[in-house]
């Protein structure tokens, strides 16, 4: 067993018979890099892999295992490289294959893993298989895309809205027939019903694994495959306008099929004929549905279907215990847990959370039971960045102006250091600095022992000294409504996670049978922190507002 809701006695331990072959991606943390916004290296004002190169001592020194680049494919940049216009290269915006083999190597020797962005479920309309396909109905091509009719009245040939707005279907005038895109128009779908289709893919996957890369995240994964007769979506009778459009209908049809299944297990089964891949899945499904990616035993899917509640859930802790529980008691015997507390989709954590809660978000998302993903920048707490209109690059922002969804604010590049352009480039970025980059930058953080980067780092750090946060067994203990604690242990190894998450002082009650016997980490600023002893054999205790600590517990006799 490896996960319980409450501090009953009794708990077994999951103690692996030989530890060190957990697999790098379960004890690891991924580190997601935007390339765009990470390091530019050429003065173009956009990031680039001899950028990301540059970096990786960096990277290194944070304790981070493994990188996630969002896609560096050529690209017409519509969706900033998800719209793929050739699998099997790179865009010169970013580089080229040599400098990518150079930064692969580079990566592995500074003993970390690289993983790339499969992006299965679309391309771009200027990929030559669709420039192809939309020649004629007969080309050879022409299902490897979904093109339809429109409906008996006219029209598209069903009701299903884009995830950008507006009708998922494109009139294509040349052929006189409708092309589906779950995303911009400009991104238009591939059809896996198609065997040609899978096998192009699957070599895909091939050429990058052959080059050595060590995974992949896959993009929108439960989009991949649609219901064969397309049906109408059925109407979402609780849409709030203050929504995206798409949200106006279920996606019962459109997202999600039965089908998609064995295609992630096709995908598992190449990666498991290298060695040491983890295959990462992009699915936004609630966690019964979720956990039906993991696959079974004897047909594994993807190792990690990304797990998002961290970014929508509410701050606050009762609200969070159940979402950990619930996660928790989905996942399927064998399935290993992960945790997304940010990413180029979502609004950054410390502008939702403000700084004294980005501390305790970090402290959360390090000692969960699971993989966690950290995105680049919340290590230094990038807030809330005022993106000006003429400014705006986002296509679905510019799509859909008044949601408040803009992806700009949580992809603007790093500051580095109080120099020009905070060191990210020579001219003025794609997209602005956040505009405290003078003070909120690395090399200001990294000197500063108050900082969350020297927060992120120690806690990385422990995390990896420590098998009990690492592999260790999970259970959430009953507490009061504003503190979320939980144990984790490993092989006699007690530690209590407990976090206020709240800007009040919070009465702590640690489990019976129990004491403190050392203070691992605190989410206080060192130069604020009481000292630590205050805790150690005491039974109760108050927390400081905004106070995480994590606990090394001893069972009283
Ligand atoms: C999910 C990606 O994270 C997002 O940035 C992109 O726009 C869509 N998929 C479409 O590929």
């Amino acid at each position: 067993m490896t996960f319980r809701s409450s501090d009953e006695s009794g708990f077994v331990e999951r103690v692996p018979a030989d530890r060190w072959r957990v697999p790098w991606w379960e004890r690891g943390v991924i580190y997601q890099v935007y390339p765009r916004s990470f390091q530019d290296s050429n003065a173009d004002g956009i990031g680039d892999l001899a950028g990301i190169e540059s970096r990786l001592d960096y990277l290194a020194s944070l304790g981070v295992d493994a990188i996630w680049l969002s896609p560096i494919f050529p690209s017409p940049m519509a969706d900033f490289g998800y719209d793929v216009a050739d699998y099997c290269d790179v865009d010169p915006i970013f580089g080229d294959l040599a400098g990518f083999d150079r930064l692969l190597l580079a990566v592995h020797k500074h003993g970390l893993k690289l993983l790339l962005d499969f992006v299965p479920n679309h391309s771009s309309d200027q990929h030559p298989w669709f420039v192809e396909s939309r020649t004629s109905r007969e080309n050879a091509k022409r299902d490897w895309y979904i093109w339809r009719d429109p409906a008996p009245g006219g029209g598209p040939p069903n009701n299903w809205i884009s995830d950008f707005g507006g009708s998922s279907w494109q009139w294509d005038e040349t052929t006189g027939q409708y092309y589906l895109h779950a995303f911009l128009k400009s991104q238009p779908d591939l059809n896996w019903r198609s065997s040609e289709v899978r096998e192009a893919m699957m070599s895909v996957l091939k050429f990058w694994f052959d080059r050595g890369v060590d995974g992949f995240r896959i993009d929108v994964l439960w989009h991949i495959i649609k219901a064969e007769t397309l049906p109408d979506n059925p109407i979402n009778a609780d849409w709030d306008p203050c929504r995206t459009q798409r949200d106006q209908l279920i996606q019962l049809h459109s997202t999600d099929q039965p089908e998609a299944h064995a295609i992630s297990a096709e995908f598992r089964a190449l990666a498991d004929s290298y060695q040491d891949r983890v295959l990462i899945g992009e699915i936004a499904l609630p966690n019964d549905r979720l956990a039906r990616w993991y696959g079974t035993p004897a047909q594994p899917q993807v190792h990690l279907p990304f797990n998002f509640q961290l970014i929508e859930s509410e701050w606050d802790a009762a609200v969070l215990r159940l979402k950990i529980a619930n996660y928790e008691t989905s996942l399927p015997e064998f399935g290993w847990p992960n945790w997304v507390m940010g990413s180029h989709d979502a609004a950054r954590i410390a502008a939702r959370l403000g700084d004294a809660q980005a501390r305790v978000a970090a402290m959360l998302l390090l000692t969960l039971r699971g993989t966690p993903t950290l995105y680049q920048g919340d290590e230094i707490g990038i807030g809330e960045v005022v993106i000006p209109p003429d400014r705006v690059r986002d296509p679905q922002d510019l799509r859909q102006p008044n949601l408040g969804i803009g992806r700009d604010r949580s992809r603007t590049p790093i500051p580095w250091d109080a120099t020009a352009y905070g060191g990210f480039s020579t001219v003025d970025p794609w997209l602005p600095l956040n505009e405290d980059w003078r003070e909120r930058n690395i090399a200001a953080q990294a000197e500063d022992t108050d900082s969350l980067l020297t927060l992120y780092r120690r806690l990385l750090t422990l995390r990896r000294s420590c098998e009990a946060l690492a592999i260790g067994d999970m259970t959430l203990v009953g507490a009061a409504d504003e503190v979320l604690v939980y144990q984790r242990r490993y092989a006699g190894d007690g530690l209590l996670v407990v976090l206020n998450l709240t800007h009040e002082l919070q009465a702590l009650t640690l489990p019976n049978h129990t004491e403190v016997i050392e203070v691992l980490a605190s989410t206080l600023p060192p130069s604020i922190a009481k000292p630590t002893h205050w805790v150690l054999h005491q039974m109760e205790g108050l927390l400081a507002p905004d106070e995480g600590l994590v606990l090394r517990l001893k069972e009283k006799n």
